[in-house]
């Protein structure tokens, strides 16, 4: 009997785009591989969802990003159907979610950060400007939605960056860190390796990110090998802190300005990484060659949940 799998993909957050066009991957590589499988666009209606749900499938391919489908949501509604689902749980999802939640458990587990704080909207209106360079960022938004830097030359004040994330009851005021960006893919409790990503462009925005040529990807990531250890070990650690399941991504930055090996910083981990043709997670996977298909399969019979 081939296992059904139903896709879960869509949904109404910003990321909606992404996860269709992860979504539409996922479900060719998992009928390659074998599986019986069904796409679902999530939407509010929860009487179709569940409708769309029976019978039963065997497990739920969650490949949704941003609020509901990433925070816990969903794996909460899950957990209740009793339905196994890709990646981490309902509590690790909410944590990996929400920035300020992940970041007092990385700090408390001793994981090195970028300096910073979470200021309210009452405070980030009262604040005199911080020290350039600086990053403010949502708390719980992703694909770079909202993240905005100050350089020393930008003409933007603090007052500016507060109208444009008005819709945000809380930021992250934190110290831009200088130098390289690193992702770790983690499976299960091993990390699949490091790539390095540069751009031309201002920082690895929402345009780098999802446009091809827009970025280029150096995979394995050249850096020192200590650094490279370093950052596979810290991704492992940081996948831990929140108890991930499955696949997960973390997001580092690397300042080598004084030499190499430079310092790690633990910027997030994102718990639904994305699944589109330019994703690093794949990419990161086949350099290890796990194909595509392969990494969705282990993904499905890595399933579960709390029934
Ligand atoms: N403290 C920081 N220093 C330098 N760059 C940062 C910092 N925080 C975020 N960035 C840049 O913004 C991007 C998005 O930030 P991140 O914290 O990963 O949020 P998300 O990917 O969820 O939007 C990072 O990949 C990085 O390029
Ligand atoms: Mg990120």
């Amino acid at each position: 009997m081939k296992k059904r799998v139903a896709v879960l993909m869509g949904g109404w957050s910003s990321e909606r785009e992404v996860s269709l066009s992860s979504g539409r991957g996922c479900v060719e590589a998992l009928k390659r591989a074998g599986y019986d499988v069904t796409a679902i666009d999530l939407t509010r209606d929860l009487g179709a969802l569940i409708k769309a749900l029976d019978p039963k499938p065997d497990v739920v391919f969650n490949i949704l990003h941003g609020p509901f489908g990433e925070d816990g949501r969903i794996q909460g509604l899950l957990d209740i159907l009793g339905i196994p689902y890709t990646n981490s749980g309902a509590l690790a999802s909410a944590l990996g979610m929400d920035k300020a939640a992940s970041r007092a458990m990385f700090q408390a587990a001793g994981l090195p950060m970028a300096p910073g704080r979470i200021w309210d909207r009452t405070m980030l209106l009262a604040h005199v400007e911080p020290e350039r360079p600086y990053v403010v960022k949502p708390i719980a938004e992703g694909s770079s939605v909202g993240v905005h830097i100050v350089f020393e030359s930008d003409n933007i004040s603090l007052r500016q960056i507060a109208t444009d994330l008005a819709a945000h009851s809380r930021v992250i005021v934190e110290k831009y860190i200088p130098g390289r960006e690193i992702q770790v893919a983690v499976m299960g409790d091993r990390a699949l390796g490091a790539i390095e990503i540069r751009t031309k462009r201002r920082f690895y925005d929402y345009v780098a990110k999802y446009t091809p040529g827009e970025s280029q990807h150096l995979m394995p990531a050249p850096i020192h090998a200590d650094a490279y250890r370093a950052a596979c070990e810290l991704g492992v650690a940081a996948h831990r802190t929140l108890g991930c399941r499955g696949v997960s991504r973390v997001d580092l930055r690397y300042d080598d300005t004084d030499g190499e090996p430079g310092t790690l910083y633990l910027l997030e981990v994102n718990t639904q990484p994305g699944m589109t043709p330019t994703s690093l997670v794949p990419e990161i996977a086949q350099h290890n060659g796990i194909s595509f298909e392969a990494l969705c399969s282990w993904m499905v019979e890595n399933a579960e949940c709390d029934a």
